[in-house]
């Protein structure tokens, strides 16, 4: 799976990582970068990265530009945000699982928000069977995570953005999740 065309590798890791870096469909680029805060360190510097990323995309006369900035801290997401704003059409977060409630849209040409949150449950932590992440955290030695088995408590959280002509038309940020298996409850931001 690690070679197939379809794996979208951080920008700031080299080449002779599996999978591609930026990632081009029609007139639409979509880059994922990693962080810096609580991640295992990469060989190059994130915000540098895309500078030189976004630069060349432009050069090259690529319409849109989608950032994925797979990061734990939300100042690293801001920043990402803060310096392309006026360069790129979408920027969100991954990586905390915990979704954000701070969707905007600057001046109809990008939208933004911290984290998108995840498709899991909601037992457990962030997903993941409670049992060795308490452990690691007791014991301080790393073991590997498993995702929760069964539950009655999951969530679904997505982002949907009308980008027309590089600009954002419209943008929402929705959660659907169940409660004790009872019901699907939606909840949305719409801007
Ligand atoms: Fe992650």
């Amino acid at each position: 799976m690690m070679n197939t065309e379809n794996i979208l590798r951080p920008i700031n890791y080299p080449d002779t990582v599996a999978g591609n870096s930026t990632s081009i469909i029609d007139d639409t680029a979509i880059i994922n970068v990693m962080g810096v805060f609580g991640l295992p360190s990469t060989p190059f510097n994130p915000f540098l990265r895309l500078e030189e990323e976004i630069t060349s995309l432009k050069n090259n006369k690529i319409q849109n530009i989608i950032i994925d900035v797979h990061a734990e801290a939300t100042s690293e997401k801001r920043a990402v945000y803060q310096m392309f704003k006026d360069e790129v059409n979408i920027i969100y977060g991954t990586h905390t699982h915990i979704g954000t409630d701070d969707l905007e849209i600057y001046n109809n040409r990008c939208s933004y928000v911290s984290d998108i949150g995840m498709t899991g449950s909601l037992d457990g932590i962030i997903g993941m069977d409670q049992a060795n992440p308490i452990k690691r955290f007791k014991e301080g030695v790393s073991n590997a995570l498993d995702v929760v088995k069964e539950s009655n408590n999951n969530i679904f959280q997505f982002l949907v953005i009308d980008l027309e002509d590089s600009l954002i038309k419209s943008a929402q940020k929705i959660k659907l999740y169940t409660k004790d298996n009872q019901k699907i409850i939606s909840t949305a931001v719409n801007l």
